[in-house]
């Protein structure tokens, strides 16, 4: 299996690069963002209680994701791979990610990092607040909030892959096109590495 980390802040892009880096590599795309959301609109009990907490920029808690992504792996036994998109966004979670790879005899190969200054960051989450219906986008304060929870609770995640030398910064500014050759540069240099 090759697995992937995008890491990076709110608006960085990790989204609109990943739709096209699972169709380029043929991996799963596993936004922890997105399936919240779509449990929030199917109406869960999961679903109402990361509401309370995705409305205010906050994290919902490390079990209830982990639990989510668990189940997701459950689903998905026969892949290629995955590429993890807004998660792992705490130490608790990036350890019990490393355990749950274990499992399947498996580990990630990389963590890449697009890197976005925040004026930019709040200029394109206020333009796709606009159109998105994401109410964690269309308030200022909300946004602030989430660079906020991510200095503080998700740059530590940063810090885990580094030690394990699998962390590399992508500038995130520029062309998507731009960003996506960077981007598969990247990965293509780590595929051509031994891997398990
Ligand atoms: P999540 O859905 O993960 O959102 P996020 O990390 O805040 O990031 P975004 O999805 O807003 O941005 P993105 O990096 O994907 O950028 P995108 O490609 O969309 O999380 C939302 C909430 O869910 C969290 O706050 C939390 O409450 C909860 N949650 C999720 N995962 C969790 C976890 N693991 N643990 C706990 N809680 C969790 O791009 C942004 C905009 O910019 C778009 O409009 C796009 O078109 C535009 N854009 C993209 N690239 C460019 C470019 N190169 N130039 C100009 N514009 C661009
Ligand atoms: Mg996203």
């Amino acid at each position: 299996m090759f697995n992937l980390i995008l890491f990076g802040p709110p608006g960085s892009g990790k989204g609109t690069q990943s739709d096209k880096l699972v169709e380029k590599y043929g991996l799963i795309h596993l936004s922890t963002g997105n399936l919240l959301r779509q449990e929030i609109a199917d109406k869960t009990p999961l679903g109402l209680e990361a509401k309370s907490f995705m409305d205010k920029g906050q994290l919902v808690p490390d079990e209830v994701v982990i639990g989510m992504v668990d189940s997701y792996f459950d689903h998905h036994k026969d892949t290629k791979g995955f590429l993890f998109d807004g998660f792992p966004r705490t130490v608790a979670q990036a350890e019990a990610l490393d355990k749950l790879l274990k499992l399947k005899k498996t580990e990630i190969a990389a963590v890449l990092a697009l890197e976005v200054s925040e004026e930019e960051l709040v200029k394109r989450l206020l333009n796709r607040g606009k159109t998105s219906g994401r109410s964690d986008d269309t308030n200022e304060a909300v946004i602030r909030k989430r660079f906020a929870v991510y200095s503080n609770e998700t740059t530590p995640v940063a810090e885990h892959y580094r030690k394990a030398r699998k962390f590399q910064s992508v500038k995130g500014e520029g062309s998507v096109d731009h960003i996506f050759s960077s981007v598969c540069e990247a990965i293509d240099k780590k595929m051509r590495l031994p891997r398990v």
